[in-house]
């Protein structure tokens, strides 16, 4: 799944042991999440993340048949690293691995008015640099095209420098237009164009960098302007 990534577990002692090193950071909500301390404990939100439209809170066991199934939507498939044949069971697992190693955050993306699942959004740590944090993000079929997807990443944004991040960034496609709009619109910055970036699914990718300083965020980003 790309937002419950394997490949950083393998590199986790090293990011453990500099955040380890920190002190620590005394903000709410980048406390324990409540479903014990894990490695990275701190990582999960202690309490869910909102704007008034929509919410984010760390993904749960019972939420695992209904990404199972959002996942297999073609544009899904067609532009993140979601596995073709991704299962509930699997993605059970790996909620319960989130939330036992806090390897990073998992967040469902929900409707603030009627709580209903929208989508996904990640932040992950950089396997490069501790102090930069990894978006990735989702949204289901029936959530596109009202700013769901723009308004999760402000609020992972936020929320990263809350946390004592440095710097986010993404990528995406080159070809993902909607996606490079979500990006533009949450506040971050086209950076460059790589070519042969990642290879996934098969697929090697040429990717649009995006990404924030901390020192850069614009005060009132750009949505619903
Ligand atoms: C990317 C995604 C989250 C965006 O969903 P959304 O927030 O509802 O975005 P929208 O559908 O409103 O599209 C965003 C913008 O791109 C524009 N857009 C969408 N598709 C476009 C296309 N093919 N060409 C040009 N513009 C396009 C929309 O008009 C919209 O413009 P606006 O900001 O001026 O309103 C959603 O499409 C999705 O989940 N896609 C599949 C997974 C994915 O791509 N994830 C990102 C991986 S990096």
């Amino acid at each position: 799944m790309s937002t419950m990534r394997r490949t950083h577990q393998r590199r986790l002692p090293t990011v453990v042991n500099t955040l380890l090193r920190r002190p620590p950071v005394p903000v709410p909500g980048c406390g324990t999440s409540g479903h014990g301390a894990g490695i990275l404990g701190w990582v999960l939100p202690a309490v869910p993340l909102s704007d008034g439209e929509v919410v984010l809170r760390a993904w749960r066991p019972a939420d695992a048949a209904w990404y199972a199934a959002t996942a297999r939507d073609r544009q899904i498939q067609r532009w993140t690293s979601e596995p073709a044949d991704l299962t509930a069971d699997a993605v059970r697992d790996a909620i319960d691995r989130m939330h036992r190693t806090g390897s990073h955050a998992g967040l469902a993306i929900l409707d603030a008015g009627t709580g209903a699942l929208l989508g996904n959004a990640a932040l992950s740590l950089s396997q490069h640099d501790p102090n930069t944090g990894e978006i990735s993000y989702w949204l289901g079929p029936a959530a596109r095209g009202r700013g769901a997807a723009a308004r999760a990443v402000r609020l992972l944004v936020d929320w990263a420098w809350q946390c004592g991040l440095h710097r986010v960034k993404l990528f995406t496609h080159i070809d993902n237009v909607a996606s490079q709009r979500v990006a533009e619109a949450a506040g971050l910055i086209r950076e460059r164009v790589v070519p042969s970036y990642r290879t996934i699914k098969g697929e090697t990718w040429t990717a649009v960098i995006y990404g924030l300083h901390r020192s850069h965020r614009p005060a009132e980003p750009p949505i619903g302007t």
